[in-house]
């Protein structure tokens, strides 16, 4: 695929292979291993703007971040448009350089609140999200799904509003909310929001390798893409796409992830922190399956890297 940088507002990013904003997984940690693998941008997960008007000790830290991140990338999720604009202008954000607004998550707990996906169906309250948070000043983006059901897609017509409501950059994921995370990627829909809008459009859904992330770009004409489980099961994904040896192992990367978790949590916490991570490195290991009993066992972060390092690469 072509690599280029890509413009969003005045912010520009190295590459257009971006690392996706992963409730659970995308803490500080995780988007330091991705970035060091070549990724172009890193977001954090979503982060509840009303969590962090009303009871922000919990959502605080999630904002976390390294000062090695060059470019800091928030992703917030909530449909009140005052409050959105109110923590985008907030000291919570002042380290960040780009904020995303989610419009995608189909978790009903999100969904049932008005927020995440919901929004899909609700133009004219996304719109007057996304103007209040492009207020703050700060380059904003937006990641939506193409839908709610099946063919009854709101691509083209939303991407249009979201540029219109000042947003600089769209993320795609080309699947409705009823599908979750599982099904074909629509390539058409991804492709009619790319011609709907003149900001960047970045392609998600499906890249489990160089070849996914080449078919997505070509399809959609897309102009770059973002890689979310794929990089959980192997951050050297990025570097594979980008083609360029980022001069990292993935025993390397899951060593710097522990260490950094564990200076950060201490052994115990950052043990169990680090559980659901290290499923995903384990998967298709021979052997993994008992070694992701052993990991899930135990309350020692020493214990975890070593299991870890004798069985990655
Ligand atoms: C466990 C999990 C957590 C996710 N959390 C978020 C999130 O916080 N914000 C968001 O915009 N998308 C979230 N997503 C969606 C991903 O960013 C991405 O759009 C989706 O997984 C499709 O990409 P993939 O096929 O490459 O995995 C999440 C997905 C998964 C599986």
């Amino acid at each position: 695929m072509k690599i280029k940088k890509i413009k969003i507002g005045g912010v520009e990013t190295p590459n257009n292979v971006f690392f996706a904003p992963l409730a659970g997984f995308s803490d500080s940690a995780m988007r330091e291993v991705c970035s060091l693998a070549g990724a172009g941008l890193c977001f954090t997960e979503m982060v509840s703007c009303k969590g962090l008007k009303y009871t922000p000790e919990q959502s605080v830290e999630l904002l976390h971040t390294y000062d090695t991140e060059k470019l800091k990338a928030v992703q917030i999720f909530g449909s009140d448009e005052t409050i959105m604009g109110e923590i985008a202008k907030s000291e919570h954000l002042a380290k960040f350089d780009i904020i995303d607004i989610n419009m995608g998550c189909p978790v009903p707990k999100i969904y049932n609140n008005n927020e995440g996906s919901a929004l899909l169906k609700d133009l004219l309250q996304a719109e007057k999200v996304i103007s209040s948070v492009a207020k703050c000043g700060k380059p904003v983006s937006v990641k939506i799904r193409i839908g709610l059901t099946e063919n009854d897609y709101v691509t083209r017509e939303f991407a249009r509003m979201v540029e219109g409501a000042g947003a600089s950059m769209l993320t795609v994921h080309g699947r409705v909310r009823e599908n979750y995370y599982n099904g074909e990627v629509n390539f058409v829909e991804i492709e009619k929001a790319k011609n709907a809008v003149s900001i960047p459009v970045i392609a998600n859904g499906g890249i489990f390798s160089k070849e996914d992330a080449e078919i997505l770009m070509e399809k959609t004409g897309a102009d770059g893409v973002m890689v979310a489980r794929g990089a959980l099961e192997n951050p050297l994904i990025f570097q594979e796409i980008l083609g360029v040896s980022c001069g990292y192992s993935i025993a390397d990367l899951v060593s710097i992830q522990i260490d950094r978790l564990s200076k950060r949590y201490g052994s115990e916490r950052s043990a169990v922190i680090f559980r659901k991570q290290a499923a995903y490195y384990l998967k298709g290991i021979n052997g993994g399956k008992k070694l992701k009993e052993q990991v899930f066992k135990s309350l020692d972060i020493s214990e975890v890297k070593e299991i870890l390092l004798s069985a990655v690469k």
